[in-house]
């Protein structure tokens, strides 16, 4: 397969990490005789100080003519109190509406090499496998704000209509029915007109999909409820800020947020992200984690119906887990395995699944000719 992707790598670590799935991309493309190509854009800060804006033209244009987008991460603290309100998040929300990505899948897993990292019980989170769809170009995020000269006053307005409702929502039944045929709502339908509005609809809905149990759960709970027994959830769906919320809550399951990935998709395009931010202190040290970066990369290849590639982008990183070649978030049991290490070994167990061990220990002393 042919595929033109636009590579965003954007702020702090997401340069670094947005290479080790490159890397793990490049393996794929070898091993399957595939054609990847990349165009590099900038957004967010690095967009701000090269072109005075965090989404240029330029780079919606390479989205725009590209079959996918790997996007790294956005922020910079240098904007976060920047005049004129340019800050580097307002790229990636442009990007969003602008590519009609209203529907953000993010997959929660436990790994069983990483159960102890968690700060959770390992008999609570064993097992889980969750699938939180997030509506992503409505809500509060993109309604009318609003302050007041004096700086006294500030609004945000949430807004949703029934047709941004519906749309997300046969996404998220359609994923059930694949898995386990559960679809949580999470909302705040005691309090929220828009709330109540997404439990009509998807009430409504949920008659088109008589085999998938539909159940209800106001944010508060949910909250809780994603420590407490997280395994009771199969796809939840949810409005854009509470998915927001509830995805970083998520992520502590797995044991660190450089874990999870995520896959924004609308009609047309599709979009490939971390759902971690940029992690400014990180930055160029070698030490964060690409396993989300490398994992949205197979979300990627899952999204062409590249199901055989996407599957070993996988076992290599449950590989990587296993023998404790991770980046010092994850505890790493052996020295000096740097961010491009994790996607050396990962590249490199794509090319030569049988014969990883011998390679790591290459790696590991830094000999490896793939390096
Ligand atoms: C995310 C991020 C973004 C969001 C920020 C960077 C605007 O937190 O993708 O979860 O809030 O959607
Ligand atoms: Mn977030």
């Amino acid at each position: 397969m042919k595929l033109k992707i636009a590579v965003l790598p954007g702020d702090g670590i997401g340069p670094e990490v947005t290479d080790q799935a490159i890397k793990a991309l490049n393996a794929i493309a070898l091993e399957f005789d595939h054609k990847f190509s990349y165009k590099h854009a900038d957004v967010g800060a690095i967009a701000i100080d090269n072109s005075g804006v965090p989404l240029p033209d330029e780079t919606l244009n390479v989205c725009k003519d590209s079959d996918a987008i790997l996007f790294g991460a956005i922020g910079d603290p240098k904007y976060d109190n920047a005049k004129g309100n340019i800050r580097p998040e307002q790229g990636l929300l442009k990007l969003r509406k602008e590519m009609g990505l209203f529907a953000n899948i993010r997959p929660v897993k436990a790994f069983d090499a990483l159960l102890d990292f968690s700060p959770l019980k390992k008999p609570n989170i064993k097992g889980v496998d969750i699938s939180i769809y997030r509506e992503l170009t409505g809500g509060i995020y993109f309604g009318k704000k609003e302050t007041s000269e004096d700086g006294t006053y500030a609004s945000d307005l949430c807004e949703y209509s029934v047709v941004e409702i519906e749309r997300i929502a046969h996404l998220a039944f359609k994923s059930a029915m694949a898995r386990s045929k559960k679809v949580t709502l999470v909302d705040k339908a005691n309090v929220l007109d828009t709330s109540r509005l997404w439990r009509k609809t998807v009430t409504k809905l949920a008659k088109n999909y008589p085999e998938v149990s539909l159940d209800f759960l106001y944010v508060d709970n949910a909250a809780m409820q994603m420590i407490l027994n997280p395994k009771q959830f199969d796809v939840i769906l949810t409005e854009n800020m509470f998915g927001d919320i509830i995805s970083d809550e998520a992520s502590v399951i797995g044991g660190s947020i450089g874990l999870l990935p995520s896959a924004s998709v609308g009609d047309t395009y599709a979009l490939f992200e971390p759902i971690h931010g940029s992690y400014p202190q990180a930055t160029g040290q070698g030490i964060a984690n690409p396993i989300a970066a490398i994992l949205s990369a197979s979300m990627l290849l899952e999204h062409f119906g590249l199901y055989d590639e996407a599957e070993l982008v996988k076992d290599a990183v449950e590989k990587s887990l296993k023998l404790g070649i991770t980046t010092p978030d994850l505890g790493t049991k052996h020295d000096k395995i740097t961010t491009s290490k994790v996607g050396d070994f990962i590249a490199d167990y794509i090319s030569n699944p049988n014969d990883s061990n011998r390679n790591f220990s290459n790696i590991h002393l830094g000999q490896s000719t793939i390096i």
